[in-house]
């Protein structure tokens, strides 16, 4: 009962999929490291230009913190260690054994419905259709769905709080073939215990204090955590056939596989060590461009079969 309850609490930092917690729960009990396979099928490489939507009412300093992190992920000049583009980097492990390198993801358009066109309840047809409005057909393009606090998606804070999928060549208005896309909800107020987690109470475990998000906004410092998760997925993994553990149904991928781990000697409950503004008491792990700091999720080691922090 209390596995049950320390994994919940475990999963719920980043969730993906219900079942997923089925599989890491037996490894740590049989403490057989797994490995990291490849599918043998295509990864996002080359340039790739995210363009993100901002489906309801978000704020100006919400999206800048959104945008400033996608802006991070191929890095500035001036950004500081550790940053944002040396935790992207690390992917570059994945791309070794599959030849193909490593994408730079660009900060591309951003558009704004914050007339909530497709209502407050979205089904997995319509983050695919948003993201498809988003992104343009061509192949170097992705697009990031982000849903404001206030929209209730299918299996938000049940089971998930974002997803990548995938459009197929048939879908409409895209002929040019297959294309991938990723969902991130704000979280701020529908589960923030679930999907904000360190920066908000854990709806199960142990009751420890919140982090301070270094952004200052729960809900968007919560959204980048399962944005970096998803983007991480979405490269590794775009259409089903790439690098996961597990099954093809439930699988854990890149960031996916290092549930609730940010920082060295975390445990269920306790994110690990991470840095601290002594000023503001806000816990980060990563820099990145204009002076932003975020923090971002630990991502599995293909060659060790470890969670790799970057502090
Ligand atoms: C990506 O863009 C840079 C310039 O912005 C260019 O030098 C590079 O060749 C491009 N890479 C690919 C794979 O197209």
């Amino acid at each position: 009962m209390a596995c049950t309850l320390l994994f919940r609490l475990f999963l719920a930092a980043l969730v993906v999929e219900c079942c997923l917690g089925g599989r890491s729960l037996a490894a740590l009990v049989e403490e057989q490291p797994l490995k990291m396979a490849y599918h043998k099928g295509a990864l996002l490489t080359g340039n790739v230009s995210v363009h993100l939507i901002f489906y309801g009412e978000f704020t100006a300093p919400q999206r800048s913190v959104i945008s400033d992190f996608v802006q991070s992920l191929s890095g500035t000049k001036d950004s500081l260690e550790p940053s944002v583009a040396s935790w992207w980097g690390t992917l570059a492990k994945y791309y070794a054994t599959s030849k193909a390198p490593l994408p730079r993801l660009l900060l591309g358009k951003q558009l704004l419905d914050a007339e909530y066109s497709l209502g407050r309840f979205l089904t997995d047809a319509d983050l695919a259709e948003l993201a498809a409005r988003a992104s343009s057909r061509s192949r170097g393009s992705l697009g990031v769905v982000l849903t404001a606090s206030d929209v209730a998606v299918e299996r938000f804070c049940m089971s998930r709080c974002g997803s990548h999928g995938r459009t197929s060549a048939l879908s409409r208005g895209r002929r040019g073939g297959r294309s991938a896309y990723v969902w991130v909800g704000d979280s701020g107020t529908q589960c923030p215990g679930q999907c904000a987690w360190p920066f908000h109470q854990p709806m199960y475990g142990p009751q420890v204090p919140p982090l301070v998000p270094p952004n200052g906004d729960v809900g968007a410092d919560g959204a980048v955590i399962n944005l970096a998760s998803m983007l991480a997925g979405v490269a590794t993994n775009p259409f089903g056939d790439g690098f996961f553990q597990g099954s093809r149904a439930a699988p854990l991928e890149a960031a996916t596989a290092c549930p609730g781990v940010f920082g060295k000697g975390a445990y269920p409950g306790y994110p690990g060590e991470l840095l601290l503004d002594t000023v503001t008491e806000a816990s980060y792990n990563a820099h990145g461009a204009h002076g932003r700091r975020f923090l971002l999720p630990a991502l599995f080691d293909p060659l060790t079969s470890a969670c790799s922090t970057l502090a």
